[in-house]
């Protein structure tokens, strides 16, 4: 209370603070820094003490840092695995110390779901099916073939499995559609232009660029464009998370669509957090609301866009 607050010293209330360890993926994308953003903000608002890493997208780094937290005895810890697999081993040793975990952005692929309290994010084959049938309807008058060139996000990650799988489905129904190259990108605009100019040399046919995330089709377009192509006109390009560099692309005529993944999970955490704390039961999975955003709405929806 106000009274007490004159009272005591303020280690006191400084003990009182929930610690939060964070063990964020890194910094590959604009979607990772808007994320990385909404979490720190999310926490100060909250008055949560965080406490965060950046693993530049190296797994082994993710797995130092949860083990200094679970050294440091943090209240909570919260990651976004780089990848679905190998976390069994630092997972049980966070169960071990009585440390709760929670993920958020991308999932495990543990059988054992008694190592983490909720998994927070978006369906990532949900976002890969909505691509396919966008696609789907765009040609819905073209004969075909469309030779369909693949911009994979990072070997292992849960985005860049469930997004291939969820377009794969879709895309599979009809003959026409072919996925003719399929390569990893990493998530970030350096490699996606780098990959697309070997796909562009290597082969005139491309109709349709699918990327895991904005970034790299953003490093594609400048590959498509330097090769004397238009972006959009001569390939159509879809691409994954809506982040504001995309509408920027779209209402520029440059990308045809980017389906929506929001990065901003740091309110649904930090409320999470303290649920935990105070000893409610959470749901296993909470799934992200999202949308699609085609080229003709960009211009009209890009004031509201909050990353
Ligand atoms: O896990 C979410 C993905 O990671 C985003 O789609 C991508 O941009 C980011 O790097």
């Amino acid at each position: 209370s106000a009274s007490l607050t004159g009272l005591l010293p303020a280690t006191v209330f400084a003990q009182n603070k929930i610690v939060l360890g964070f063990a964020q993926v890194g910094a590959e994308s604009e979607w990772r820094t808007a994320n990385t953003e909404s979490i720190k903000s999310s926490a100060a608002a909250a008055g949560i003490d965080l406490k965060f890493s950046d693993a530049q997208q190296k797994q082994e780094n993710q797995i130092k840092a949860i083990r200094s937290y679970i050294a440091q005895k943090v209240d909570v810890i919260a990651f976004s695995p780089v990848v679905e697999s190998g976390w069994d081993t630092v997972l049980l040793e966070a169960k071990a110390a009585k440390i709760p975990v929670v993920l958020t952005d991308r999932s495990v692929n543990s059988k054992d779901t008694s190592l983490y309290v909720t998994f927070m994010g978006s369906d990532f084959t949900e976002e890969g099916r909505k691509a396919g049938k966008w696609l789907v309807e765009k040609m819905k008058d073209n004969k075909g073939p469309i030779n369909i060139v693949e911009l994979q996000g990072t070997v292992g990650s849960a985005p860049a499995i469930d997004r291939k799988k969820g377009f794969e489905e879709i895309i599979k129904a009809d003959p026409k559609f072919k996925i003719t190259r399929s390569q990893t990108g990493d998530f970030t605009r350096a490699k996606g232009k780098e990959v697309m100019e070997a796909f562009l040399k290597a082969d005139k046919n491309i109709n349709v660029l699918y990327a895991h995330n904005d970034d790299m089709a953003i490093g594609a377009i400048q590959a498509i464009e330097e090769a004397g192509l238009k972006p959009a006109k001569d390939i159509t390009i879809i691409s994954i998370d809506a982040v504001k560099g995309a509408f920027e692309a779209m209402i520029a005529g440059k990308l045809n669509v980017s389906v929506e993944c929001s990065p901003l999970l740091g309110p649904q955490l930090m409320s999470a957090v303290k649920d935990i704390k105070a000893g409610k039961t959470l749901p296993k999975r909470i799934v992200t609301e999202e949308g699609i955003f085609p080229m003709e709405v960009a211009a009209k929806e890009f004031p509201s866009r909050k990353y």
